[in-house]
């Protein structure tokens, strides 16, 4: 494996600024700083900004059966372009994860792809049918991580229970699905002024907000560390922080998209808004950005969840949910919520570093030697403009299409090898 140099970084991880240095790669991993000797590669970074490479722990990649939305090629290829070095994937897939094998053979094929780490989540339960636990040990034992049945809210209250009890006993972290689904329905969009004017059936933040609140108290309940995923109501945020408050041993996630996008959004009509949790309110995004700068969010996930065009083309009704945002997570909320004076660079960054490792129990990515060499290195500089088509990803389109956004990610390396570099993207 290759000796690379980082010429001339701003080095900067979760344990402060460590300031200008050339930073050493070596064998896979940090070998030191300002060292010199002979390299392979240099990286000529002009006083960017080099940090260990984002962790998100809620990723949709399709694979297996799904590859006509994304598969791990792509999906891992677009996690890297979003500086991202590992993805926790999603177990909604055909066929579901829930079986060992399943999970031994993501693993596998990933790693053979020099893209992101691939951590893969399993199914809580059977197909994802809400009856029949998986074999949570067999599950861990192959690699799975995390146990959630994601993108389908575990409806039967006793069978989270057990589900909790499982996972505390082998140390495994749950991740919800928090919308009460007879309460959510056939809703496509948030309840509220907005869906009442355009006549489209509501999803109440009440769904949410009960929901969360049954997790929290099984979490309390059972000493399962139950981590609630993609909070995007006030009352759901609310319920949270209480329960958390409370000593519920739960985690707390939130999106790019609800941080940043409103019901108003879909008076377009136009399904790429069409997500779940729906999208709320603007009060509801202030309050959500509010329990970020308070420090009540854990991790910033991006739930990056590609369909085809054509799937995301039919009529809002029909059309299924899910935003892709993978590759322009970094530089929106570091345009909107940074550059804005809203919320400093190291919270930022520490939601997608040490926020998500702390969730999963892993060590905090840190810029030091021995470390893997996970790094990205983020251009905080050049505005560009977000540009679907120039997606990693298999679904190229986007919300914030033509937006112009600074902090792009220019290189990410994953392990001592160099995962994504921009080269291609010349500033516009
Ligand atoms: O919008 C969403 N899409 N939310 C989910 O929870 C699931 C996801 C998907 O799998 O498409």
């Amino acid at each position: 494996m290759s000796r690379v140099v980082f010429r001339g970084a701003h080095l900067v991880d979760g344990a402060g600024d460590h300031g200008v240095h050339d930073l050493y790669v070596n064998g896979g991993v940090v070998e030191g700083v300002d060292l010199g000797g002979e390299v392979d590669r240099e990286v000529e970074t002009a006083g960017a900004l080099l940090t260990p490479a984002f962790l998100d722990l809620h990723t949709h990649l399709r694979d297996p059966g799904q590859e006509q939305k994304e598969d791990l090629s792509s999906g891992l290829a677009a996690a890297a372009a979003g500086g991202f070095g590992t993805v926790v994937s999603m177990a909604n897939t055909d066929p579901v994860v829930d079986e060992p094998g399943l999970v031994t053979d993501l693993v596998r094929r990933a790693a053979r792809l020099g893209q992101a780490r691939l951590r893969p989540a399993a199914a809580l339960s059977r197909g994802l049918a809400g009856d029949r636990l998986t074999d949570f040990a067999a599950l861990q034992a192959a690699g799975a991580v995390m146990i959630t049945d994601d993108g389908i809210p575990v409806a039967d209250s006793h069978l989270m229970r057990r589900a909790c009890e499982y996972a505390a006993e082998l140390g495994l972290v749950i991740q919800t699905h928090s919308e009460e689904p007879s309460l959510r329905a056939g809703g496509v969009m948030h309840e509220g002024a907005v869906s009442r004017r355009l006549g489209l059936p509501g999803n109440p933040d009440a769904a949410e907000a009960l929901m969360i609140f049954r997790d929290g108290e099984l979490a309390r309940l059972t000493g399962a560390r139950v981590h609630i995923a993609h909070v995007s109501s006030k009352r759901g945020m609310q319920v949270a922080e209480q329960l958390k408050a409370d000593g519920a041993p739960i985690t707390i996630e939130v999106t790019p998209h609800h941080l940043t996008l409103t019901d108003e959004a879909l008076a377009s009509f136009d399904p790429l808004y069409k997500v779940a949790p729906p999208l709320r309110t603007a009060d509801d995004v202030a309050y959500l950005r509010d329990a970020v700068r308070r420090g009540v969010v854990d991790n910033i996930g991006t739930d990056h969840a590609p369909h085809t065009r054509a799937e995301k083309e039919r009529d809002l009704l029909s059309a299924p949910f899910g935003i892709a945002n993978l590759e322009v997570t970094f530089p929106l909320l570091y345009t909107e919520l940074v550059l804005t004076g809203e919320l400093g660079l190291p919270t930022l960054l520490h939601l997608l570093q040490d926020g998500p490792a702390r969730v999963m129990g892993w060590e905090p990515p840190r810029l030091v030697p021995g470390a893997p060499a996970d790094l990205t290195l983020l251009d905080l500089e050049a505005e560009l403009p977000v540009e679907g088509r120039s997606f990693r990803s298999k679904a190229k389109w986007t919300p914030w299409e033509g937006e112009r956004l600074r902090g792009w990610p220019r290189v990410t390396m994953v392990g001592g090898v160099l995962a994504f570099e921009r080269g291609a993207l010349a500033p516009a």
